[in-house]
């Protein structure tokens, strides 16, 4: 790591994803969605009505951003804003603060998250996303914390497997609204987060 200013690389206490091990990961996802794509509609489809990303603000903004330029299929843009923790760790109700702009109906929807938790945001999006009629809804999450799922999510493309329960900062996640653009995932020293 190198020295910083603000101290955000130097507040970290574990780096549990690398930039390196993000990057060709993201790589491959974006191969295996460019390949469900191609499979599903014709060439000329795609362009007429192409698939639409829905990055689910803030903390995926990054990985959609890195997922759709690593992309080869055309892909149109959409952004929903949802807010669940607030500025704590534990999750609360789902709210959505900014909706979608243009309908998805008819069209194939790529739910881009940066990690499925207790999948209550999932959940609550999903069936908001299947009342518009959709052609179909995928979703891709760069992390999946499957051992606090509360309710059953099928996640179509998975970045890593996250099996420990860790509180994560960095490539878009964030504690008290900072340490997003790290471009490393890791662990936040003990002593500053709040008990
Ligand atoms: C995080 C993450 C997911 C959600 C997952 O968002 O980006 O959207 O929590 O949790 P769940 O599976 O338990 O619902 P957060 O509310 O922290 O907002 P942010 O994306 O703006 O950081």
């Amino acid at each position: 790591m190198t020295d910083h200013k603000y101290n955000i690389e130097t507040d970290i206490d574990r780096i549990i994803y690398t930039e390196e091990e993000i990057q060709k990961r993201v790589k491959e996802l974006a191969r295996e969605v460019d390949n469900y794509i191609e499979s599903t509609i014709g060439k000329e489809e795609i362009w007429k009505r192409p698939p639409i990303a829905v990055c689910i603000l803030r903390g995926a903004s990054v990985f959609m951003a890195d997922l759709t330029r690593s992309m080869e299929v055309p892909i149109e843009y959409d952004f929903i804003s949802v807010s669940t923790y607030g500025d704590a760790t534990e999750p609360g109700e789902v709210r959505v603060l900014k909706d979608l702009d243009r309908s998805i109906t008819n069209r194939i929807v790529l739910i881009v998250e940066d990690i499925v938790d207790t999948g209550e945001t999932l959940h609550h999006l999903l069936k908001s996303f299947q009342a518009r009629n959709p052609r179909s809804v995928k979703i891709t999450t760069l992390l999946d914390k499957s051992s606090r799922r509360k309710k059953d999510i099928a996640i179509d493309f998975t970045g890593f497997d996250l099996a420990e329960d860790l509180f994560l900062v960095g490539y878009g996640m964030d504690y008290a609204g900072k340490y997003r653009n790290l471009p490393f995932i890791g662990t936040l020293k003990e002593e500053l987060m709040e008990p």
